[in-house]
């Protein structure tokens, strides 16, 4: 599906920011581990999330999606093996947190996924889950990934060489369902939704602190069962829409119920160098997740160096980052950013590729990109590929604000696997996005 969006004067009112992914996924899975009624509000119902409660329904789980709302029910049978494969679609977070919990939980089974799955790296947590003591096979280290029915024996101790949420959550959930203790250092913070949400649960997590290092323990303990539980709304989804007004004139906008844990919303504090008019109002707590609603008018950015250690907290928001960099008065530089390369594309190449057909000067390297902002119109002659990517669709999309006529985006349909309304929001706000012919 190819999408275009068309140049457009001001963005203007008030929208409702949709389900966070991440949370989504969580709560699906950790509900699951409860076994109990629980009632969810502001579930994503997009395609990543609706490929984890599929799995989760496969092996034994009772979940019921009926709009943003999930409906989980208590089973007799607690886990079973699943009969057919696990197809985890799109997403790298059901993935890499199902391996985890059917690691645990001792199950024999063979997660994979849709083509862009099946290129994205699997030892980071294959390693240390067989460390733990559990049997996985997989050829190359990528999924399909088989696990073969062995528990995991030991308590376990592990620095992580990389800074992931995924590898992290994928090892709490390890040890959450084979009841054994867990001590894991991370090398710079990363989204700690896990833990909330396992603390939110009655669950011991203790957090400690090295000098450029943070560790996690999570201690055997039961958690105890709620019957509701609020999903704040996804920062990631937010970012489009606050670039979307910041680079539009005389926009006002007012994004409401946003997630904005601090792990996430790095996005905001860079942003704020830049120069942005932004304000947050309302802030407040829903089930252990800081929630506000973000008020965000046109602004005149100006680059900046973006400071490593807060990489990883934005790590998502990096390709539309750049679109708000092709606007700011000078150069923004981004680096220690390899992680990029392995997402649902190699967005450093997917950015550098759009840019050069919306001829904005930068520089790529192995690890980051550094664009040079110029105020005028965007030239776009021919389309740009989002290389199936759902946010690399997305930034381009916003990019059409400030063209001199449309901006083309190619392959959008990945959309749906974060964002199913998101032609839908924008438009409202006031730019002009359609379905090419
Ligand atoms: C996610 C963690 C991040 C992020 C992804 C969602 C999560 O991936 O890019 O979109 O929900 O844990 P990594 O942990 O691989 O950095």
């Amino acid at each position: 599906m190819n999408l275009t969006s068309h140049r457009t004067k001001s963005l203007r009112g008030e929208v409702d920011c949709p389900g966070d992914k991440s949370v989504s996924q969580r709560i699906v899975i950790i509900g699951s581990l409860l076994n109990c009624d629980m009632h969810i509000n502001g579930f994503l119902n997009a395609q990543d999330p609706i490929s984890t409660v599929n799995a989760l329904n496969s092996i034994g789980a009772s979940i019921l999606i009926s709009g943003n709302e999930v409906i989980l029910k208590k089973r007799e049978v607690i886990f079973k093996h699943p009969e057919q494969e696990l197809n985890l679609g799109n997403s790298g977070t059901g993935s890499r947190l199902l391996l985890g919990l059917v690691s645990g939980l001792g199950l024999r089974s063979t997660i994979t996924g849709d083509s862009s799955l099946l290129k994205r790296p699997m030892s980071r947590v294959i390693q240390p889950l067989k460390m733990m003591g559990a049997k996985l096979n997989s050829k190359n280290g990528m999924l399909p990934v088989s696990t073969l029915g062995s528990k995991i024996v030991n308590n376990f101790e592990y620095e992580m060489p990389i800074a992931s949420a995924q590898v992290k959550s994928c090892l709490l959930l390890a040890a959450l369902s084979s009841k054994k203790n867990i001590k894991i250092t991370e090398p710079k913070t990363t989204r700690d939704h896990t833990e909330r949400m396992i603390e939110f649960f009655g669950g011991d997590i203790v957090y400690g602190n090295n000098q450029n290092s943070r560790l996690i323990q999570l201690n055997h303990s039961k958690l105890e069962p709620k019957h509701s539980f609020e999903i704040p709304g996804d920062f990631s989804s937010a970012a489009f829409i606050i670039v979307a007004a910041i680079i539009s004139k005389g926009s006002e906008i007012l994004i409401k119920n946003v997630g904005l844990n601090e792990s996430r919303k790095g996005l905001l504090e860079i942003l704020l160098l830049m120069g942005a008019n932004l304000e947050i109002k309302n802030q407040r707590m829903v089930s252990n997740e800081f929630v506000g609603d973000i008020y965000v008018r046109s602004s005149e950015l100006r680059g900046i160096d973006v400071p490593d250690n807060i990489i990883p907290n934005i790590i998502d928001e990096i390709p539309i980052l750049s679109i708000a960099a092709c606007f700011a008065e000078g150069k923004t530089v981004i680096k220690n950013a390899a992680e990029l390369r392995v997402k649902e594309s190699d967005r450093l190449h997917a950015i550098s590729e759009g840019m050069k057909k919306l001829r904005i000067k930068h520089d790529i390297f192995e690890d980051g990109i550094s664009i040079f902002g110029k105020s005028s119109q965007l030239q776009s002659d021919e389309p740009i590929d989002s290389f199936d990517d759902h946010r690399i669709a997305m930034s381009f999309l916003v990019a059409g604000i400030r063209s001199h006529n449309c901006i083309r985006v190619t392959n959008c349909k990945n959309i749906e696997t974060s964002f199913p309304n998101f032609e839908h929001i924008m438009n409202k706000l006031g730019m002009k996005i359609d379905e090419e012919n």
